[in-house]
């Protein structure tokens, strides 16, 4: 996906809130660009839905100042930001119709019966539910009652569309067409969203960036690839999929790459913006994990491990072997089934090998409390 670079519409300064003595929310900087798709993804509690309460001016930050374009609305009600909003358990109006719930939003502005009419039924045709139209929420299935949700939160044509989990009710498959539609809706409509989610597959699939929430910080923001591939601490490189993290001892600069010991053999990553000293963990995705016997010759450029095959799991296409280190710590590494690697017996002798360029330097702190 193209990188996207606007000026912020949406601009969160040092945005922090508390509940009494409780910090839900510490000092969150996030710029949303025109257009985007800026999905927060984060453990329960870590403070999403709360911040995206703030966008939406349901609640009000205790400290730090809220931008649209460069205006500060950080005390602004929710009716003059026109910004569109699906709940976390999308609460439509039981007892207004399909169309009646789509309408509402243009009744409260206003808009007159003949364009209501018109315009409800076009978003009702877009989302799959012209012959739902007279039906009550409770007598669709859970994702129709989604489709409704968003149909009325885009139906006014909202600048910003905010959107809190609204897929966690549903089941995979649902998810998955819903998924299709978001993104279909996005594209069409080039409406600024955000949404948030915990699901990390979702969070990859449908956003341009994506915001890791932990414990109320913010700590890292970037493209899907950027934050997967490129992981700046341990939880968002292990909240993000499987990882190999190994610890490097006596870790200096060497030109553009940090080199240090692990176990017995020397590893070494591009250095990246973490300082020297920062006890840096080299990370590195299964895919991009090789295993070879222990006695193959390597390339210059790979980092090689002495590992013992320990166990193994069929996945289908791929293989996911557990690996042991000779100081007994554990590594893992998927191979397609159809690699030899995937049938050696336990025991085997191999070696853990993956690129110096694949692998990627990763912050040990946990992010402070
Ligand atoms: N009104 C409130 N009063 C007190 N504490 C609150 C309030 N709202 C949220 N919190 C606390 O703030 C923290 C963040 O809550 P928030 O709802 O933002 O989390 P979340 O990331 O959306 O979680 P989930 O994934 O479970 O929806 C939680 O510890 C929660 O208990
Ligand atoms: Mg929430």
């Amino acid at each position: 996906m193209q990188r996207q670079r606007h000026a912020a519409e949406i601009r969160a300064e040092a945005i922090g809130k508390r509940y009494g003595a409780f910090e839900a929310l510490k000092a969150i900087d996030l710029d949303i660009g025109r257009g985007e798709f800026v999905t927060l993804l984060g453990p329960s509690g870590s403070g999403k839905t709360s911040f995206l309460m703030i966008l939406a001016g349901f609640e009000r930050a205790t400290s730090g100042r809220l931008l649209r374009d460069g205006v500060d609305i950080t005390a602004q009600a929710p009716e003059g930001r026109n910004f569109g909003m699906v709940f976390q358990g999308y609460a439509l109006f039981p007892h207004m119709s399909v169309a009646g719930n789509v309408a509402f939003p243009l009744m409260v502005r206003g808009v007159g019966t003949e364009e209501i009419r018109r315009r409800v039924g076009e978003m009702l045709e877009r989302v799959g539910l012209s012959a739902h139209a007279g039906k009550l929420p409770s007598q669709l299935s859970g994702g129709q009652q989604q489709r409704v949700a968003l149909a009325r939160a885009l139906v006014f044509e909202p600048d910003v569309l905010l959107l809190d989990e609204p897929f966690s009710a549903l089941d995979k498959n649902l998810r998955a067409a819903m998924q299709d539609e978001m993104k279909r809706l996005h594209r069409e409509f080039g409406t600024t969203f955000v949404f948030v989610t915990h699901d990390q597959e979702e969070a990859l699939a449908l956003s341009t960036r994506i915001a890791i929430f932990d414990r109320g910080r913010l700590l890292q923001a970037g493209t899907p690839r950027d934050v997967y591939e490129r992981p700046i601490d341990r939880f968002t490189a292990e909240f993000l999929g499987e990882i190999d993290l190994l610890p490097l001892e006596g870790a200096h600069r060497d030109g553009d790459w940090i080199v240090g010991r692990f176990e017995g053999a020397t590893l070494a990553a591009p250095a990246g913006p973490l300082a020297e000293g920062e006890a840096p963990l080299i990370g590195v995705r299964p895919e991009h994990v090789r295993l070879t016997l222990a006695d193959a010759t390597f390339a210059a450029d790979d980092n090689a491990v002495p590992v013992r095959l320990v166990d193994r799991t069929y996945l289908g296409a791929r293989t996911r072997l557990d690996l042991e280190t000779a100081a007994g710590r554990r590594l893992g590494a998927e191979v397609s089934t159809s690699d030899p690697a995937a049938a050696l017996p336990d025991g085997a002798a191999l070696a853990f090998v993956f690129s110096r360029a694949d692998g990627h330097l990763v912050r040990d702190a946990a992010s402070p409390a």
